[in-house]
């Protein structure tokens, strides 16, 4: 309900607010937290195992990382309560990580290293933890000036569209060429999440003229949560394949297939409840009322 207050261990310790996100209220959040942790946790680790062997200064960085998120993801998975020390512990993580991940872009970006994963890569998983950082800052800080529903629920589609949009090009980049069934169906999928996206965005600026209803976003997310339904069991599908050893490819380990059928999962969850969020509402004024001619009138 969106007028309920979440429960009061949810609450900062200055006695502040509740959360601003109906669905990161009570259970919801631990929820979410132990989520992106255990995706915090896996993108240390597929950055360890993409790093070149003359860089073990970094190999040893990224195995302290997962190390520290494997500690956290630990302590996650046993709390009942999100208390105020392992909240800190977990921004202070996040925030070291998204800075190991900048530090590798830049390296790249200037060609001082090399490893053996994507530019786009680093930037997506860093985009994640930037999202996941601005998640649990909203659990101590006042939520932004009032946001306007439409837009704030376009600005989530448009994040996990790109997202979606994003891992079926790295699983396009990681299947070996001979899978051409394979590249072909992600290719299908490649189209229809980059139109995804881009009407994401459209929907997303034209939200900003603040509609007291908009039934296009309804209708958009009911077909993101279609799609993405697919993507998921596409994902799901080539975890079973190369847990079978049956997929040709430069994939690292099984996990990332799973990883992002997890994702999958969290977008189709929240996208869902977005579109809880909205009720589909007949126009104000009658079509033929408005218009007053007959369709006779119109040859
Ligand atoms: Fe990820
Ligand atoms: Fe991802």
């Amino acid at each position: 309900m969106a007028n309920e207050q979440p429960k009061a261990e949810y609450w900062d310790d200055r006695g502040g607010n509740p959360v601003d996100w109906p669905e990161s209220a009570g259970s919801h959040l631990l929820a979410e937290v132990r989520f992106w942790t255990r995706i915090m946790r896996e993108h240390a680790m597929f950055i360890k195992l993409g790093l070149p062997f003359d860089r073990p200064d970094l190999i040893r960085e990224a195995q302290a990382l997962e190390q520290r998120l494997l500690d956290l993801e630990e302590r996650v998975n046993r709390a009942t309560v999100l208390d105020p020390n392992l909240l800190a512990t977990l921004r202070q993580v996040v925030a070291d990580l998204i800075d190991f991940k900048y530090r590798l872009l830049r390296l790249m970006l200037q060609s001082q290293l090399r490893p053996a994963l994507l530019p786009l890569l680093i930037d997506h998983i860093t985009r994640e933890a930037v999202h996941f950082l601005t998640r649990l800052q909203m659990v101590i800080e006042l939520p932004p000036e009032e946001t306007h529903r439409f837009r704030a629920i376009m600005r989530r589609a448009v994040f996990w569209m790109r997202i979606m949009k994003e891992h079926v090009e790295f699983i396009i980049h990681l299947l070996d060429p001979s899978e051409r069934a394979l590249i072909a169906q992600a290719e299908e999928f490649l189209r229809t999440f980059t139109r995804l996206f881009q009407t994401a965005m459209d929907l997303e600026s034209m939200s900003e003229a603040r509609p007291e209803s908009f039934n296009t976003v309804a209708r958009f997310l009911d077909e993101a949560i279609a799609r993405t339904t697919e993507l998921r069991d596409f994902k799901a599908a080539a975890h079973e394949l190369l847990l079978m050893s049956q997929i040709l490819s430069t994939v690292s380990t099984p996990v990332i297939a799973d990883h992002l059928r997890r994702e999958a999962d969290r977008a189709l969850l929240e996208l869902r409840a977005l579109r809880d969020r909205i009720r589909v509402e007949k126009p104000l004024i009658e079509p033929s009322v408005h218009v007053g001619v007959k369709p006779s009138d119109m040859r």
